[in-house]
């Protein structure tokens, strides 16, 4: 029996096989690599480059390694770009599931945990959100992960499928391991941004808005360190394996950061000077955007535990570096790392 990661070559889906296979457990890879990065996958861990919405592809996968629980990335993610094409995530993301879900059902897949996303919620209106809080997505990118939610709540009551929905907040960081790291292209994220900055790679970073209602004037969000959510995700399946109930269920760590604060925690940890611009608001950006993260711990037991922004900058820039090809035991970078960590 395998687990099934598609988009296993992605930054959390790469993280994801390497906590698999040190379970113990069995896993294939569906990637097409349209952004993904064949070096990140595990050595040793079988490869399909394949598009999940190929159903003749996807159907041989699961028959060949008697797939019983899939952990599904592949997705397109970023929000902008929904806005101006739509159709790319109404394909890429509803009908590509929709499919992949075909395939799994008539394969006897078990269990099935989706990447789904803070999204969902829009703008809400409670922070620390519980998963009760209406979902209201304000663009394409939310409708279509809700969708699929949606999709996942009716297989689970007339098919038995068990599901998680887990909602990321913003996942950053980096485990310590070659080929792992945040690599999107083009990269829209705040951290690989500031610290592409920090590196000499862009002249600045571009505050988007100085105007919000919140302590220092920039937006809030909940950064999740990457190995965390691997953690979340192996504990969710257990919880499915085990028998437990189905849901949605936020993942994050209760605490929020703001923007102007991610930049002085970037500054710290690497040492160097990072010049910031401001910007107009981003289009779509909620205030603030906070999980409460109650219910997994409740459900399955997980809580962030090396969520701390000073780990998961630090983290994310020993990756950036060694990404870069910047030897980090002469840097000063690799010292304030040190301790940034020591200090928690
Ligand atoms: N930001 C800047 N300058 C930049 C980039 C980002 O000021 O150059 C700000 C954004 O305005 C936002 C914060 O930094 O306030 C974080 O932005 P990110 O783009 O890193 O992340 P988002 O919060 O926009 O997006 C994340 C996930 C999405 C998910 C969304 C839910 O990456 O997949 O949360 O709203 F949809």
């Amino acid at each position: 029996m395998a687990t099934l990661v598609t988009g296993g070559a992605g930054y959390i889906g790469s993280h994801m096989v390497r906590r698999l296979r040190r379970a113990g457990r069995d896993v294939v890879v569906v990637d097409d690599l349209s952004s993904g990065h064949r070096e990140a996958i595990a050595a040793g861990t079988p490869l399909v480059v394949a598009d999940v919405a190929d159903k003749s592809a996807m159907r041989e996968v699961m028959a060949r390694y008697a797939v019983d629980s899939i952990i599904h990335f592949a997705a397109k993610i970023q929000v902008g770009e929904s806005v101006v094409n739509p159709r790319l995530y109404w394909h890429g993301n509803v009908v590509a599931t929709t499919n992949l879900l075909d395939c799994a059902l008539d394969a006897g897949v078990r269990a099935f945990i989706l990447s789904s996303t803070a999204a969902v919620y829009g703008t809400p209106g409670v922070v620390p959100i519980p998963e009760s809080e209406p979902t209201l997505p304000i663009n394409p990118y939310g409708h279509s992960k809700l969708t699929i939610e949606t999709m996942l709540a009716s297989y689970a009551h007339a098919y038995g499928l068990r599901y998680a929905a887990l909602r990321y907040f913003n996942a950053a960081g980096c485990e310590d391991e070659p080929g792992l790291g945040e690599r999107h292209e083009p990269e829209t994220h705040l951290i690989p941004l500031v610290l592409d900055a920090a590196l000499g790679r862009r002249p600045h970073i571009t505050v988007f808005g100085r105007d919000y209602a919140t302590p220092d004037g920039t937006c809030i969000r909940d950064y999740i360190h990457v190995g965390d959510l691997a953690d979340a995700h192996l504990a969710a399946l257990e919880h499915l394996e085990g028998g437990g109930a189905s849901g949605a269920f936020n993942l994050g760590t209760g605490v929020g950061h703001s923007v102007a604060e991610v930049i002085d925690v970037c500054r710290a940890v690497t040492g160097r000077d990072i010049r910031t611009v401001d910007g107009a608001r981003r289009e779509g950006d909620p205030p603030s955007l906070v999980a409460s993260p109650k219910l997994a711990e409740e459900r399955f037991g997980w809580r962030a535990t090396r969520s701390s922004l000073e780990r998961i900058v630090a983290d994310a820039w020993a990756a950036h570096q060694r990404h870069h090809g910047i030897d980090q035991t002469a840097s000063s970078a690799s010292r304030q790392k040190e301790q940034a960590a020591n200090a928690r």
